[in-house]
C-alpha cells in the first residue's frame, strides 16, 4: 500500500554519547533502510523478539520490513540508532510509534535494543524523542504491551511516566498508557527532548 510521505524530518537526527562513551547517530527510518532493519532484528536473541513482537518471529516477513521502514513520519514515526564501527553501518536500536487507525490521538509505542547496547540510556533516549515528537504531533496518549516479566521494559516504561495493568485481553501482557500534554507552539525543534514538554 503507498502512503503519502511527509517531508523526512531532519530535526530528528542526532548523535548522541552514551554513559559508556560511545557515540551514535539516531534518525528516522528511510525506505533503503529494508536490509539494515532485517538484518537488525535478525541480530536479536529469539527471546528479545519475542518480547519485542509477543509472538514467535523468528525472520521478519518482508512486507512487514517493508513497513517498518516506508512510513510517512506522520502517523507512523521510527527512529534508529545506528555505528559505522570499521566502516559498516549497523543499526543498534529501533523504536516506533504509529497511530490508531480508529483514533488517531492515540498512538503505539515499541523498542528494541541489541545485547550489547542496553542499559546504557539509549531505550529511554529514543521513548523521549518519540514522545517529545508524538506532543508536537498532536497524539494525546500513547501506550504500549510488554510481556509481565520484561523487567526492562516495565521499569524504562514507569521511568517515562507510563502506568502499567495487566491486560484484559491477554494473559501474561501488561498494558502501558501515557497522556501526553501538547507541545507549546512555536517550539524548537531542539527543545523537543526537554522533559517537561512530554509531562501530562
Ligand atoms: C527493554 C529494552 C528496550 C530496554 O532498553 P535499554 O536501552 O537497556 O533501556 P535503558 O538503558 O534506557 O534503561 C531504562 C531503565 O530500565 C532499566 N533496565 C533496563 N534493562 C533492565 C533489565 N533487564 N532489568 C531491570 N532494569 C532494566 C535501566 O537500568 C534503566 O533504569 P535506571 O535509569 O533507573 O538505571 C531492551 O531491554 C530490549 O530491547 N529488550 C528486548 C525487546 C523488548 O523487550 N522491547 C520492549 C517491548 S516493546
Amino acid at each position: 500500500m503507498l502512503c503519502q510521505v511527509h517531508r523526512y524530518p531532519t530535526d530528528l537526527i542526532d548523535v548522541v554519547w552514551l554513559r559508556d562513551g560511545r557515540r551514535l547517530l539516531i534518525r528516522p527510518v528511510l525506505p533503503q533502510d529494508e536490509a539494515l532493519t532485517t538484518a537488525f532484528f535478525g541480530s536479536l536473541p529469539a527471546r528479545a523478539r519475542y518480547e519485542r513482537f509477543l509472538a514467535p518471529v523468528r525472520d521478519l516477513p518482508p512486507a512487514l520490513v517493508k513497513r517498518f521502514t516506508n512510513i510517512d513520519y506522520a502517523s507512523h514515526l521510527a527512529l534508529l540508532a545506528e555505528t559505522f564501527d570499521g566502516g559498516r553501518e549497523t543499526v543498534v536500536a529501533e523504536a516506533r510509534y504509529a497511530r490508531d487507525g480508529r483514533d488517531a490521538s492515540v498512538a503505539e509505542f515499541a523498542v528494541s535494543v541489541a545485547e550489547d547496547w542496553q542499559r546504557r540510556g539509549l531505550a529511554s533516549r529514543l521513548l523521549a524523542k518519540l514522545l517529545a515528537r508524538a506532543a508536537a504531533a498532536g497524539i494525546a496518549r500513547v501506550v504500549g504491551e510488554t510481556l509481565a516479566g520484561n523487567e526492562g521494559m516495565l521499569h524504562l516504561a514507569r521511568k517515562a511516566g507510563f502506568t502499567a495493568r495487566p491486560s484484559p485481553h491477554a494473559p501474561g501482557v501488561v498494558l502501558l498508557e501515557r497522556a501526553i500534554a501538547p507541545a507549546p507552539p512555536n517550539l524548537h525543534c531542539g527543545d523537543l527532548t526537554d522533559p517537561q514538554f512530554v509531562a501530562a
